[in-house]
């Protein structure tokens, strides 16, 4: 079996430093955007540190927003997408008539974001928009743009504040690509 791919194998891309500004930033767009009462639904496992840090980041700009999560999964434990989105855990709070920013830690196929955004829609939200800490410039199958879009992402495999790579490395402070061996 290969081993499991380290912090060895990582470069870092976006660091701490960088993220943290860009999420104080991302989080002006949104509050002068959206307003200060939404409800957010962060997509995880991946967001689960982009969301932690970019909540706070609200709160410094008077936002209030509900947070409920949901859990899709498309990747498995591989690096390449299998095309079919898998809810793991839904929501659990009521969407019917309320403004809703979904957040995710990457768009790359637009398969997940699109999957989201048509369910909540489907529920009755009075508005669908999208943030995504990282953009990869890759062929989309599905039609979609993020509304709020920390970094262009080069088209690497990454890993790291919240991203994994076989479940691993989620738990890096930065953003890093995983060398090739
Ligand atoms: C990753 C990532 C996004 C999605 C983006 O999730 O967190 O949700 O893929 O890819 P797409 O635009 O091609 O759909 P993954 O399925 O790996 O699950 P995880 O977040 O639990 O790691």
């Amino acid at each position: 079996m290969a081993h499991p791919v380290t912090r060895a194998d990582v470069e870092v891309l976006f660091s701490a430093e960088e993220i943290a500004v860009r999420n104080t930033l991302l989080a002006k767009e949104i509050a002068s955007t959206i307003g200060n009462e939404f409800v957010i639904v962060a997509i995880l496992k991946g967001s689960c540190v982009f969301i932690a840090d970019l909540l706070r980041a609200l709160y410094h700009e008077g936002a209030a927003p509900e947070v409920d999560f949901m859990s899709l999964s498309s990747y498995g434990d591989g690096m390449t997408s299998r095309g079919v989105v898998q809810v793991v855990r839904d929501l659990q709070v009521p969407v019917q008539g309320r403004p809703v920013l979904i957040v995710d830690d990457i768009l790359e196929t637009g398969r997940t974001l699109a999957h989201a955004k048509d369910l909540i829609a489907a529920r009755g939200a009075t508005h669908v928009w999208t943030c995504v800490l990282l953009d990869k410039p890759v062929e989309r199958a599905a039609n979609l743009s993020a509304d709020f879009r920390g970094f262009e992402c080069p088209d690497k495999f990454v890993v790291g504040y919240g991203m994994d790579v076989a479940q691993r490395l989620r738990e890096l402070p930065f953003i890093g690509w995983v060398r090739p061996r």
